[in-house]
């Protein structure tokens, strides 16, 4: 059985593929992490190369409707100051990000009802003449409003599946539903957005079973980008007692992830380097080949608490090109200078 799991490891290098059981052995032993680890590293480094892609992720507003229970900024949360940024400082933003040398800006807000179709409109064909690429992570939308956006000229969405166990989901995400969740991926690939999805690892009652088959749907998917971090307990939460997820498990998955989708986009998430002070760069080492620095200014950033011990809440945009920069030429790498679409192999 052991030493079946270094032939497991090999094939799915090969071949892409890992049967669900292999996943959860995988996940449960630690003897073979190494092994995990430097074949998700090979198969990035042959698919994907070595070059990193910057995002630069503007946080602009924290308001939110929904009350997921392990997010800081779920709407019974009243011990937060919440804030928006107004239109024309959006566009402001992107443009210092285009100074900083982004090619794309991820423009990240809580499920605010306040930006009509009308003013996402406005703020995104304003950056799109900036020629970079614009990616939103900003809810759940229907199918005619992620059409709006697409139209004026947004190219990815994330938007994570958190979880693909629909009772875990629906207890973590109250009121909210998991088909629904479904439909927003699938009319997005449908109107030909990459779409960004991903998990939490770590969330009280998610099992390993249903991480292996958190992996098996984003490839059956065939998501662009797959964002994974682990879960943090906010203490302004009701989950705050949670154990909260371990930084090796959200490592698996991420190594895991990259050999069955050797051509995608994975970041290292900034919730890594919040358990791990070299977490993003451990990342980036494991199959990850993209980082999403804030570019977001001031008291803001702090602002945007989805978990306690963020990192660079309390540094500047210049800072963190700098900073990123840096671990990843200390690496051996290099910041991409094009858009960084995924490039299909097959
Ligand atoms: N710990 C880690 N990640 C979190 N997110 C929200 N709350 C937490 C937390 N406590 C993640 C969710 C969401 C993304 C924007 O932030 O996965 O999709
Ligand atoms: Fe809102 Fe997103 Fe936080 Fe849920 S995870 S409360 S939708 S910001
Ligand atoms: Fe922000 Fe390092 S990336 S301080």
């Amino acid at each position: 059985m052991k030493d079946d799991l270094l032939d497991v490891i090999k094939n799915a290098e090969e071949l892409h593929y890992m049967e669900k059981k292999d996943m959860v052995s995988l996940f449960r032993e630690s003897k073979y992490d190494e092994a995990l680890f430097r074949a998700a590293d090979r198969v990035r480094k042959k698919y994907v190369g070595d070059k990193v892609h910057l995002r630069g992720l503007i946080e602009f507003s924290n308001i939110c409707k929904r009350n997921c229970m392990y997010c800081g900024l779920r709407h019974s949360n009243k011990s937060i100051e919440r804030y928006r940024i107004p239109p024309d400082k959006i566009i402001e933003l992107a443009k210092k990000a285009v100074g900083y040398g982004y090619r794309t800006v991820v423009m990240q807000s809580g499920e605010d009802d306040y930006y009509t179709v009308d003013m996402m409109k406005y703020i995104i064909s304003n950056i799109k003449k900036m020629d970079i690429a614009i990616t939103l992570s900003i809810g759940e939308k229907t199918f005619e409003e992620y059409e709006a956006y697409k139209e004026a000229g947004a190219d990815r969405y994330l938007i994570r599946i958190e979880t693909t166990d629909p009772e875990l989901y629906e207890n973590m995400d109250p009121g909210m539903s998991h088909e629904n969740r479904k439909r927003c991926l699938d009319d997005l690939k449908k109107l030909g957005y990459e779409v960004g999805t991903g998990c939490l690892i770590g969330l009280p009652g998610q099992s390993l079973e249903s991480l292996a088959d958190d992996i098996l749907f984003f490839k059956d998917i065939d998501a662009d980008m797959v964002g994974v971090g682990p879960f943090i307990p906010n203490a302004d939460t009701p989950l705050k007692e949670a154990e909260g997820g371990s930084f090796k498990l959200a490592l698996k998955v991420v190594a895991m992830t990259r050999l069955l989708m050797p051509d995608i986009n994975i970041p290292a998430t900034t919730a890594m380097e919040t358990l791990n002070p070299n977490g993003r760069t451990i990342a980036l080492n494991s199959g990850s080949n993209v980082v999403m620095p804030n570019v977001t200014e001031g008291i803001y950033r702090k602002l945007y608490a989805l978990y306690p011990g963020k990192i660079c809440t309390g540094d500047t945009p210049a800072h963190c090109v700098n900073c990123i920069t840096g671990k990843i030429v200390m690496i051996g790498r290099e910041v991409a200078s094009d858009k960084g679409f995924r490039v299909k192999s097959i």
